[in-house]
């Protein structure tokens, strides 16, 4: 795994935009792994700017996401399709018909899920993943205690998670889903490259155990140090604890 101690979030996301760049250099059809959460907003801000300069297409591009909310409203805007098509998707020039996720209000959840396990591999695989990664270091919804090796599955929120993601349901937790769907950590880690970001003081356990702990489903990104392309990106106040 490699680390990188940068500056500030808008090093990072060009940073991160770079790699993203040189994947799409070798292979114009490559298959982006895109996370929501407001670790990767300057990655995006950074890819937009590279789509408008020319420097950058996602004209023939997949997109496939991580997670997404169990019974939310379809037009809620923390519904996590539409945070991608906000934050991402509408700002560069990916065909919305090619930016994939599980669907949180399947009929059958269990069906759809592997569903999904299974479009990703048909299409070829996730060539970069973007991660983010939450404050009791799940990564997507692999919330700690679920297992190492997990496919695409429903899943349950902890408090914790609820807690922090409340901010974008008026601060109110009752508003906060209760079940989500999320790639699993093995469906992760077959990803052929890496790129986890963490800013913030209130990343800082969570970094101290994904890069000097043992691995360990208590800390579910701990997983990443089996990666044999793994780069994380932090800024001092995420590394404070290292
Ligand atoms: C949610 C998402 C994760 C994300 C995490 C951290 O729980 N499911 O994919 O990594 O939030 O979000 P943030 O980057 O806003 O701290």
């Amino acid at each position: 795994m490699e680390v990188y101690i940068l500056p500030d979030e808008d090093a990072i996301g060009e940073a991160i935009a770079d790699r993203i760049q040189k994947v799409f250099e070798n292979n114009a059809n490559a298959n982006l792994g895109v996370a929501t959460g407001s670790s990767p907003l300057p990655t995006y801000r950074a890819l937009a700017a590279r789509v408008a300069d020319g420097k950058l297409s996602f004209k023939n591009a997949h997109f496939f996401m991580l997670d997404e909310y169990v019974g939310i409203d379809e037009d809620h805007p923390e519904r996590y399709h539409n945070v991608i098509t906000t934050e991402i998707a509408s700002k560069v020039d990916v065909d919305p018909a090619n930016v994939h996720g599980p669907e949180g209000n399947a009929p059958d959840l269990e069906a759809a899920v592997k569903e999904y396990d299974q479009l990703i591999k048909d299409q070829g695989g996730v060539d970069l993943q973007i991660l983010g990664i939450g404050s009791d270091g799940h990564i997507a919804f692999n919330e700690p205690g679920g297992s190492l090796v997990s496919r695409t599955h429903v899943g349950v929120l902890t408090k914790q998670t609820r807690e922090d993601n409340a901010r974008f349901f008026d601060g109110d937790l009752s508003k906060v889903p209760t079940h989500c769907v999320t790639q699993g950590l093995g469906t992760i880690m077959e990803a052929r490259e890496l790129c986890l970001v963490a800013t913030g003081a209130g990343k800082a356990d969570a970094v101290r155990e994904l890069i000097e702990g043992g691995i360990s489903a208590l800390w579910p990104a701990t997983i990443m140090q089996m990666h044999p392309n793994a780069h994380v990106f932090v800024d001092e106040a995420a590394a404070a604890k290292l």
